[in-house]
């Protein structure tokens, strides 16, 4: 009896460590209870836990979109030694470079700490929250998940809007003054520019 007991826990350990290795590899520093009508970049503003970090602390429990929050759910804001609790929460106009000099940051600090947001800083958006803290300070993304936070969420706005796009040349639009001859007004796309 005992035995048989014995080998089944030992047959189970390997499956265990590895489950406990791959979803809880650090201990959590901070614990938040979800309440009705919490979203995840509000959680992350009011308890300086990053869009970033609060995603990765809570891979498998938090969705990529955030949509199944329940209320009375433990959820983790920052691993033991890996939690940035500094940050920032984006504004209209912000920029990845002006938020970090504002808090005298270089940028390989602020992207080492902020992974999700591009080198354009593209997908910054108002309401993000970033983490502003000196020192690498964020959970790593662990190996093969998807980067969390790196589209800008449905319904959001980029900080920066995107810059209009170059009006190119269109060779097949000459200039009247060059080209008395040819008649560009049959084109319709000409007129347009
Ligand atoms: C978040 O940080 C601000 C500014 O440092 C501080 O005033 C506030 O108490 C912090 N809130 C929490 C929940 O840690
Ligand atoms: C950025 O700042 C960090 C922390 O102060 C420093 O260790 C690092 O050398 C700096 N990197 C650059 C490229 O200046």
């Amino acid at each position: 009896m005992f035995a048989a007991t014995a080998l089944v826990a030992f047959l189970a350990l390997p499956f265990t460590c590895q489950f406990a290795f791959s979803v809880a590899a650090a201990d959590c520093a901070r614990k938040y209870t979800v309440k009705a009508g919490d979203y995840c970049d509000q959680i992350s503003a009011a308890n300086n836990a990053s869009t970033y970090q609060l995603a990765v602390t809570n891979i498998g429990k938090i969705n990529e979109d955030c949509k199944n929050l329940q209320p009375g759910q433990d959820i983790c804001l920052g691993f033991v030694g890996q939690d940035c609790t500094n940050t920032y929460v984006v504004k209209a106009g912000d920029t990845c470079t002006g938020v970090a000099a504002k808090h005298g940051l270089n940028t390989t600090l602020f992207n080492h700490n902020n992974p999700q947001l591009h080198a354009e800083c593209d997908n910054l958006y108002i309401g993000e929250v970033v983490c502003v803290g000196g020192g690498p300070a964020v959970p790593p993304l662990p190996a093969g998940a998807p980067m969390p936070a790196a589209t800008i969420p449905p319904g959001a706005q980029p900080a920066t809007p995107p810059k209009a796009e170059p009006v190119e040349d269109d060779e097949d639009c000459d200039d009247e003054e060059d080209n008395e001859d040819e008649d560009d007004e049959n084109l319709p796309w000409c007129d347009e520019l």
